[in-house]
């Protein structure tokens, strides 16, 4: 596995600023960057300052002089640098401004020194009935101001028994990425969480997952060229630290996406040392 392991935290409604920032410390004063391995966070969107604020200005315990090189958040505006630690957010809306109440444009996310976007998570389609071309739109959207959307795709229990799991996937795929003008560049990463397996302790097998995971490989590969190869992997649903090697060590699983399991420091800890 050649590629950059990324490590997310959605916290999705969870975390506001004060306790954003009480996990953020604990975290820091434990964690040990690993070479090749990039931790995100995504917080609620007012909570991203200031976990920006302590990744830029805290350094983690671990951090020997050499790894705190690599230390930086997005808010920093360096390039070229590797960065083991940076923030997303779960949500983004994609007309730039105006008259739409509650939303969020790419544009402030990325001035807020966010280096992420989920897309099209399996709770927005789900809860809020967010389609395929909203999702294309989104991710559209993040491209335009330099922002990266982490697409995640999954199939409903009743699509995974009805047998038509890859179909659903290549479908989300497909359309999610449909509007990109350069995916070589603005796509790094995808999000493979089967819905039957998010937040119910029921994760997929080791082996599930790489199936999975190889269909969307593959079709990266046939759509992106050389560049498909290099687009990290995550799996999500269940993912905990008893579990989290196994399926890092799948074929093709290149990251993992956790919910429930990164909401406490520990175990988060635990599945960032994995
Ligand atoms: P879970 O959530 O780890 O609690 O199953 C994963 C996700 O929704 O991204």
């Amino acid at each position: 596995m050649s590629k950059k392991v990324i490590l997310a935290a959605n916290w999705k409604m969870n975390n506001g600023p004060k306790s954003a920032s009480e996990f953020i410390s604990s975290f820091m004063d434990e964690y040990s960057p690993v070479k090749g391995t990039e931790v995100v966070f995504f917080p609620p969107a007012l909570s991203l300052s200031a976990v920006n604020n302590l990744i830029v200005s805290t350094t983690p315990a671990g951090a020997s002089a050499a790894s705190q090189s690599i230390r930086t958040a997005d808010v920093s505006g360096a390039t070229g640098i590797e960065q083991s630690i940076s923030t997303g957010v779960q949500n983004i809306y994609w007309e730039e401004k105006g008259a739409f109440t509650g939303e969020l444009s790419a544009q402030m996310v990325k001035e807020s020194g966010a280096k992420y976007v989920l897309v099209g998570h399996s709770e927005r389609r789900h809860v809020f009935g967010e389609t395929d071309e909203e999702c294309a739109k989104k991710c559209a959207a993040a491209e335009a101001h330099g922002l990266l959307p982490m697409l995640c795709v999954g199939e409903k229990l009743e699509e995974r028994e009805a047998g038509i799991t890859k179909d659903v996937v290549l479908r989300q795929l497909k359309a999610g990425l449909s509007m990109l003008k350069d995916p070589s560049t603005s796509i790094t990463a995808i999000a493979y969480e089967p819905v039957w397996a998010i937040g119910t302790g029921k994760n997929a097998t080791p082996e599930d997952a790489a199936e999975i995971h190889q269909v969307i490989r593959q079709w990266l590969k046939e759509n992106f060229g050389a560049h498909g190869e290099q687009v990290s992997i995550l799996y999500g649903g269940s993912v905990k630290p008893e579990n989290a090697r196994e399926l890092l060590d799948a074929k093709d699983v290149d990251g993992l996406l956790v919910g429930g399991a990164s909401l406490d420091v520990s175990s988060w800890l635990s599945i960032c040392s994995v």
